[in-house]
């Protein structure tokens, strides 16, 4: 698909549900506003990828909430996988219950990981996550690393005068493990997340070590910038949407866990899909290509803050 800017459009997010193992402030403000009663089944989730790879869709990222409370999850990345034309199935997980699904996910087909952490600090990253285990995180990472995902990629997002004094410790995670480390700019996505005075600059945080070496992109329009340095195993890559932003170059979509289609993240322009599910793959197909030629040109994060919906309900 492309759109009235000329970008190829071939990443969707799909975000399972938006219910969440754990409640950190900067995603998950409240609970959630979409009823669990409404989230689409594992049929519905098929079927959309479906008519979305027959669209050009090339990769698709099962997204949350927290995807793993999916029971249906191998059945999902299984009908997924198995899409001609697919070539890339990967999730992002907060990891509290990898440990234990990792391998059978593997089987069922997903390629890829990509874990939140934003502490290696046990007490830290508890407040952060209103209760979350950090050992249950390491555990997962290890039960990923085992069931032999790679790469697999940890994000943080950064807050100032809060976990800001651990980005060499978590740089140092590259050194130890075979994975990769991505600070992420706080965005002003939910309401009132504090977000424009608790952001870091990325790329102060680069000029700051210099010795990190610039390394090409692993995919185009990928959001994060990586480095390298001597002795690292993985990369430390940064994702910078206020600082650098990446709008012209994106290549991607989103759909939520209650079938409404969103084609920026930084924009509150939504679609519902779910009169066309109903009708069937082509009237899907018709839908979607229709507003993805109107995705919208860039975020407006330098503007307002997008209180309408919570990270958690969008999938990031
Ligand atoms: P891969 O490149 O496929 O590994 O995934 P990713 O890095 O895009 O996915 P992930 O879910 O790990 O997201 C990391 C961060 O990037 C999250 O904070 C997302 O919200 C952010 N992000 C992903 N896509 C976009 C985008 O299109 N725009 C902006 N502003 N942020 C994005
Ligand atoms: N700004 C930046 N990143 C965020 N995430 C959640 N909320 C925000 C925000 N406001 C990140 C999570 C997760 C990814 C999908 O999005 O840490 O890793
Ligand atoms: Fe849940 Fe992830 Fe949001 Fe935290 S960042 S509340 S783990 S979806």
């Amino acid at each position: 698909m492309i759109d009235s800017f000329g970008r190829v459009i071939d990443y969707l997010r799909l975000s399972l549900t938006e219910r969440c193992t754990l409640r950190c402030a900067y995603c998950r403000v409240d609970e959630g506003l979409c009823p669990k009663s409404q989230e689409l089944n594992t049929e519905e989730f098929i079927l959309l990828a479906e008519a979305c790879v027959e669209l050009g869709i090339q990769r698709i990222r099962l997204t949350g909430g927290e995807p793993l409370l999916r029971k249906d999850l191998p059945q999902i990345v299984r009908g997924i996988a198995a899409l001609p034309g697919l070539n890339d199935l990967s999730i992002t997980t907060n990891a509290q219950m990898l440990a234990e699904l990792a391998g059978d996910l593997k089987t069922a087909g997903l390629m890829r990981l990509n874990i939140s952490m934003d502490s290696l600090d046990e007490n830290l990253f508890a407040k952060l996550t209103g209760g979350g285990s950090l050992q249950k995180v390491l555990d997962g990472i290890q039960a990923a690393i085992a069931a032999g995902f790679d790469p697999i990629k940890i994000n943080a997002v950064l807050m100032k005068g809060i976990n800001d004094h651990e980005v060499d410790d978590f740089i140092a995670l590259t050194v130890k493990h075979k994975v990769d480390v991505r600070f992420i700019e706080y965005m002003p996505i939910g309401s009132g997340n504090g977000s424009n005075k608790l952001r870091l600059n990325n790329q102060e945080l680069i000029a700051e070590r210099p010795w990190l070496k610039p390394l090409p992109p692993r995919f185009h329009s990928q959001p994060s910038s990586d480095y390298t340095f001597e002795g690292a195993l993985g990369r430390v890559g940064f994702i910078s949407p206020i600082s650098h932003r990446f709008c012209s170059d994106c290549n991607r979509i989103r759909i939520m866990s209650d079938g409404t289609l969103r084609t920026c993240l930084g924009r509150d322009a939504e679609i519902s899909l779910r009169e066309a599910l109903t009708e069937g793959k082509d009237a899907l197909k018709k839908v979607i290509k229709e507003a993805v030629f109107e995705k919208p040109e860039k975020h407006c994060f330098d503007q307002v803050a997008l209180e309408k919906r919570n990270m958690s309900r969008i999938g990031g």
